[in-house]
């Protein structure tokens, strides 16, 4: 059969990680936590599916989640949603991203995605039958330059990706960046997809700059979150979008026949662990600020060059100190000759990108960061 996704093939994720079985390495590739979900979270689970609330939830979410998700976007961003208009529950970020990209995006439409960019928005483009431009952004700074985005607009641009803290740069967006989206939102009719997974995982007392705090750009956008970043669950598979009333009816109507609803009992779990739990929401950057503190502080004597991580759960190193290879062989050598796992970052580039730099997950107990780090030392 002819592929609708020909140059789709086996991600490095799960390249790196079968290597990193392989040679029994320690595993700072994937993006996943290493320790588990809140004890509440999961007793929670497990009393609402014995209390037989195991059949389909309303399509759009179950009403108390939806709630909860208002409330929290109150709380934090001082934005007033409507909870049973504007709230859909997804089966994790995956599917809001799917969903909202077939809702926007048309035969032809152009959709403006910047590299480093996570790899499902480019295969959800294209199964919508349009096309991503691409806008290379390189290390150390990795940041945007908007007359660059305004002169790749054309009469087919539909949309702009942001991700908001980046992964895999591990960089946030600045005023600045939000001032120049506007304007070109305005100016051009565009659509937002915010990706803002890590919306919760900000450092040195940076607040997130979510869309959900301005009122004009949330009318043309789709923020979509995540609730295995924020509690430790990626494997529940569990996130949401929000979006004008609107947007939010093109949004359910696609994500009726995509997944029609989502896990009756982890919405239900979920909802409680936010409205009594809300301190795990407040606690979280300081969380992860203190695992990123623990590895950079081990790295320092390394001769990797650390980037600055402004948010999420990567920390970026340069090696070009160390070695000539590219990143992708460097990779291989680093999980094969010293036992640590990374992802290269030219994987999540179109074009081909030179810079020698990797991709380090520091969501892991402290005992494996600090090996990884006296392993990273000895290059
Ligand atoms: C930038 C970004 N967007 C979306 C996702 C997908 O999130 P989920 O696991 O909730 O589908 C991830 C997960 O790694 C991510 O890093």
């Amino acid at each position: 059969m002819e592929s609708k996704l020909p140059s789709v093939g086996t991600s490095i994720f799960s390249q790196m990680t079968g290597l990193a079985n392989a040679h029994n390495a320690l595993n700072l590739s994937q993006g996943f936590p290493e320790f588990d979900a809140p004890n509440r979270l999961k007793a929670a689970l497990a009393e609402y599916s014995t209390a037989g609330h195991n059949q389909y939830a309303p399509s759009p979410g179950v009403a108390p989640l939806q709630e909860e998700v208002a409330a929290l976007i109150a709380r934090r961003y001082h934005q007033t949603i409507d909870a049973s208009q504007q709230v859909t529950v997804t089966a994790g970020a995956t599917e809001a991203l799917f969903v909202a990209i077939q809702a926007l995006v048309r035969p032809n439409d152009e959709v403006i995605v910047f590299d480093p960019a996570y790899d499902s928005y480019r295969p959800a483009v294209e199964l919508a039958g349009g096309k991503t431009v691409h806008i290379p952004l390189y290390a150390p700074d990795y940041a945007i330059n908007w007359q660059i985005v305004a002169d790749k607009i054309t009469a087919k641009t539909r949309a702009i990706i942001i991700n908001t803290p980046h992964n895999p740069s591990a960089k946030t967006l600045k005023h600045a960046d939000f001032d120049a989206l506007k304007a070109l939102v305005a100016q051009h009719d565009l659509y937002v997809i915010s990706d803002e997974v890590y919306e919760h995982i900000t450092f040195d007392g940076q607040s997130h700059l979510s869309v959900l705090r301005d009122a004009e750009l949330l009318k043309r956008s789709f923020v979509i979150s995540s609730f295995g970043k924020t509690f430790h669950c990626t494997g529940w598979k569990m996130g949401y979008c929000v979006a004008p009333s609107e947007l939010a009816q093109e949004f359910r109507k696609i994500h009726q026949f995509v997944n029609f609803s989502s896990f009756t009992p982890a919405q239900l779990a979920l909802a409680e662990m936010l409205k009594y739990e809300p301190q795990h929401v407040d606690e979280l950057a300081d969380f992860y600020q203190q695992k990123r503190d623990v590895l950079v502080t081990a790295l320092t004597p390394s001769r990797f060059k650390i980037l600055p991580s402004e948010g999420t759960y990567f920390l970026l190193l340069d090696y070009s100190a160390i070695s000539d290879l590219d990143d992708v062989a460097f990779c291989r050598y680093l999980v094969e000759a010293h036992g640590v796992a990374a992802i290269p970052l030219s994987v999540f580039y179109a074009s081909p990108n030179e810079d020698k730099v990797i991709r380090l997950c520091f969501a892991k107990e402290q005992g494996t960061l600090l090996t990884a780090a006296e392993k990273l030392c000895q290059l």
